[in-house]
Order: C-alpha cells, then sequence, then structure tokens
C-alpha cells in the first residue's frame, strides 16, 4: 500500500505511521525525521535546514523534493510506504503526483488526522521536542493553515481522502485510521 498521512503539528501522523509500519511491515518515512537526522550529522541537508526547522517555517520544496524522491526510488519503498509529513505544500504535491504517475504507482490514499489546535498545543508542549517552544509552534500552525490545509482540498478532488478524528487515545485512533483505509479492525 501507498498511503500519505497529512495533519498539523502534532495531530499524530508518526504516532500512527509506527502503529500500522508495525502491523503491514511497510517503511515509514518522516520527512520530519530525515531532516532531524541531517542536522545530526551535520551534513549540506541539514545545514541548510536547521534555520527552518528551528523557526518553524517549511523547507523550500526543492530541497525536500530532492531528498524525498532518492528515497522513495530505493528498493525497499518497491512494496509501498506510509509517508508521514510529505508532501506538505500544492507544489510538493503535484510534484509527487507527476513522479508516481511515471512509475505508475498510484497513492491507495490520504489520511487526514483531524485534531482541535488547542489539544495539539498541549500534546506538543507536553512532549518538549527542540521545535516545541510557544512560539515556533504558533509558527507552525499558520505555515500549516496557509500552505498545508490545502492539500485537504487537492486529495479530497482526487477522491483519495481519507478523514480520520484524531482525538482519544492512540489506540482509538488507529482503529479509526484501519477503517477509513480498509483493513479489518483486530
Ligand atoms: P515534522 O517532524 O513532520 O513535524 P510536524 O508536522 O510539526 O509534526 P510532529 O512530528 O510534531 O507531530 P506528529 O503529527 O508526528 O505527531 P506525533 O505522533 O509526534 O516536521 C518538522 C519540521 O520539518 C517542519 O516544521 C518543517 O520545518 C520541516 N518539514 C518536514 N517535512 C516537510 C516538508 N514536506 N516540506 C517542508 N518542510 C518540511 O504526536 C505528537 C505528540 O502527541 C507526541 O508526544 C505523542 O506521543 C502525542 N500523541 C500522539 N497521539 C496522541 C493521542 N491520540 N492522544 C494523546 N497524545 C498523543
Ligand atoms: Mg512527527
Amino acid at each position: 500500500m501507498r498511503i500519505v498521512f497529512i495533519g498539523p503539528p502534532g495531530s499524530g501522523k508518526g504516532t500512527q505511521c509506527q502503529r500500522l509500519e508495525e502491523l503491514l511491515g511497510l517503511v515509514h518515512l518522516s520527512t520530519g525525521e530525515m531532516l532531524r537526522d541531517a542536522i545530526r550529522d551535520g551534513n549540506e541537508l541539514g545545514r541548510i535546514a536547521a534555520g527552518y526547522l528551528d523557526s518553524g517555517n517549511w523547507v523550500p520544496d526543492d530541497v525536500i523534493l530532492q531528498c524525498i524522491v532518492d528515497r522513495l526510488t530505493a528498493p525497499d519503498c518497491a512494496d509501498g510506504f506510509l509517508l508521514d509529513g510529505f508532501p506538505r505544500t500544492v507544489p510538493q504535491a503535484e510534484a509527487f503526483d507527476t513522479l508516481l504517475e511515471e512509475r505508475r504507482l498510484p497513492l491507495d490514499c490520504v489520511v487526514s488526522l483531524e485534531v482541535p489546535e488547542e489539544v495539539l498545543r498541549k500534546r506538543l508542549l507536553a512532549r518538549g521536542r527542540h521545535d516545541d517552544t510557544e512560539e515556533t509552534i504558533s509558527e507552525r500552525f499558520r505555515n500549516h493553515d496557509r500552505l498545508t490545509e490545502p492539500l485537504i482540498e487537492y486529495f479530497r478532488e482526487k477522491g483519495i481522502l481519507r478523514r480520520v478524528d484524531g482525538q482519544g487515545t492512540p489506540a482509538e485512533v488507529f482503529d479509526r485510521i484501519k477503517e477509513a483505509i480498509g483493513l479489518p479492525n483486530t
């Protein structure tokens, strides 16, 4: 299966992809994790990305596309993948569509996790990752609303959007996701 997870900061993309990865044995690719790894390694991608992550801004589309396209064409993605946090802008989605069409690899669905902002702020402040400060969280929400939210309409028009309530326990959310993507609820 090829599934994309979108949702605002803290909506549970990473948590739910990890569960689905364990269940289905698919590769879980988080662009946020890839960028944090690059920053830790101190490589060129990391040097470019650091300022964007620290300020809660989205990394430029061409930079993201360059790193994800290489990764998606690796052999371990041949049977499918779970994408967490990519695409995150309409230009990223359009470039991704072109890549998938060229390879005749259609997406199965796009899971949109929906959680009210006040709940997300509490989750993120409790987690305390480097970019989980009041100011950076606000900037991430602003960028999400401006650049990522339009993807909901983009994928709805394609008929592959699955909206899922991301509130409740992680197990409850996972049950809803399984139902939304057509997996048996065991
Ligand atoms: P990224 O790492 O993707 O950050 P994000 O989108 O802000 O999302 P998070 O990882 O914070 O949250 P999540 O939805 O994964 O939730 P999680 O499961 O962790 O990206 C980081 C940065 O990289 C971006 O800001 C941007 O700069 C850059 N970037 C990445 N991709 C990019 C792209 N494509 N283009 C441009 N720039 C890009 O859960 C959050 C917390 O809540 C955890 O503590 C978790 O334990 C808890 N939790 C989860 N589910 C529940 C639940 N049901 N109930 C209670 N708590 C829960
Ligand atoms: Mg995450």
